[in-house]
């Protein structure tokens, strides 16, 4: 494939980055909130085709240079047999571990309820224009063990969740290996089914200490990683609050690693082992700003993107709601028509 975005995973260098952005295919769309009038997202998800097309969306009103699976982190302990349900305030388990009893035992994998999602992939595959690739995805095992264990995220401080893993650290354990085999098995059908690249969202990193998230988490990360690798899949780590603990990640754990607005693009290349590309990381809410005041903050990225040539345009996290979409549109074209001095 013919693919800006890839050829800079593989260490292909081209005269400007690719550009692409977190939950891209979704509310800064008008196209897509067209659709949310007649579907729930929970039903467009599901249909493989109405799925395939909303995937694409970004690719013909922003322009961006790849495509991420629509879909959603939480269909993994969706698979895992907990009620889930999408509301205005966003996702709710109707039952979350906090209040099950010996809740490892009591949560059933079952890959098939995952099928659906490898239909939508291969009408992606059929659909997408040629130089496309297609990103499929999972959630981080801190971010998705914290809305099992509190069942939804009014509160972004997880409270129950972040007390559960410090005194149950034994039973989390059991969860998060129960998570990682699912997540594995559906990283794995994800390439069975053509997927050119994987991005792990990891975005509640930030939420306990670094030794603690190495201690807990990284095993699962790197086995991720190495089933990825192992499938000659470029594999994109966003362990968004992780600070200065990017500089703790090895070329094993990641291809690539997804950046947040809190720490400047130029520092995080100084810390990052430097193997590893970096993705990211402009704060989306400038895109509330003017065009004029976007287009100011981003000259700092003309010098960075012009010594780093394995970087890849994103947010440092995803579009907010209310982002106006011409503002979105301009920050692509923008990307695309700069000269990057490479
Ligand atoms: O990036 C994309 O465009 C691809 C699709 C995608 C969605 N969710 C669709 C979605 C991806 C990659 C995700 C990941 C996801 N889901 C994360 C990690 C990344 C991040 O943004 O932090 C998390 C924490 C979730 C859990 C989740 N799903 C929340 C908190 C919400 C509600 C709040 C919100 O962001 O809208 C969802 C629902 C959801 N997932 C929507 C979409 C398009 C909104 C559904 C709607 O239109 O009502």
């Amino acid at each position: 494939m013919n693919s800006i975005f890839l050829d800079t995973l593989k260490g292909k260098p081209h005269s400007r980055p690719p550009v692409w952005f977190m939950r891209q295919a979704g509310r800064v769309l008008p196209s897509y909130l067209k659709l949310k009038e007649e579907h729930s997202f929970w039903h467009m998800m599901r249909d493989p085709q109405l799925a395939a097309d909303v995937t694409l969306l970004p690719i013909n009103d922003l322009g961006v240079d790849a495509a991420i699976l629509f879909s959603d982190i939480l269909v993994i302990p969706y698979a895992m047999g907990m009620g889930l349900d999408f509301t205005e305030k966003g996702p709710v388990f109707s039952k979350p571990l906090k209040d099950v009893a010996n809740p490892s035992a009591n949560l059933n994998p079952d890959a098939n309820k995952l099928d659906y999602i490898y239909n939508a992939i291969d009408a992606i595959v059929e659909k997408r224009p040629d130089n496309i690739p297609l990103i499929g995805f999972c959630g981080g095992p801190l971010t998705v063990l914290c809305y099992m264990i509190q069942g939804l995220s009014t509160n972004h401080a997880f409270p129950d969740a972040i007390n559960f893993i410090y005194s149950n650290k034994k039973e989390s354990k059991k969860i998060i290996d129960a998570l990682t085999e699912l997540s594995i098995e559906y990283l794995n059908k994800q390439v069975d089914h053509k997927i050119d690249a994987f991005q792990l969202f990891e975005t509640h990193a930030g939420l306990i200490p670094t030794d603690l998230y190495n201690e807990l988490f990284m095993p699962s990360v790197k086995k991720m990683a190495a089933a990825a690798r192992a499938r000659k899949i470029p594999f994109i780590f966003f362990p968004k609050g992780l600070s200065t603990g990017l500089k703790y990640l090895t070329p094993e754990d990641c291809d690539f690693v997804s950046i947040d607005w809190q720490i400047e693009i130029s520092e995080a290349r100084k810390i990052v082992h430097s193997e590893i590309g970096l993705q990211g990381n402009v704060d989306p809410r400038l895109l509330y700003a003017s065009q004029d005041v976007i287009e100011n903050t981003l000259q700092k990225y003309i010098d960075f993107g012009s010594e780093n040539k394995d970087w890849i345009f994103n947010l440092g996290h995803g579009f907010m709601p209310g982002i106006p979409y011409e503002n979105a549109q301009f920050l692509t074209n923008w990307v695309k028509n700069t000269n990057w001095n490479r």
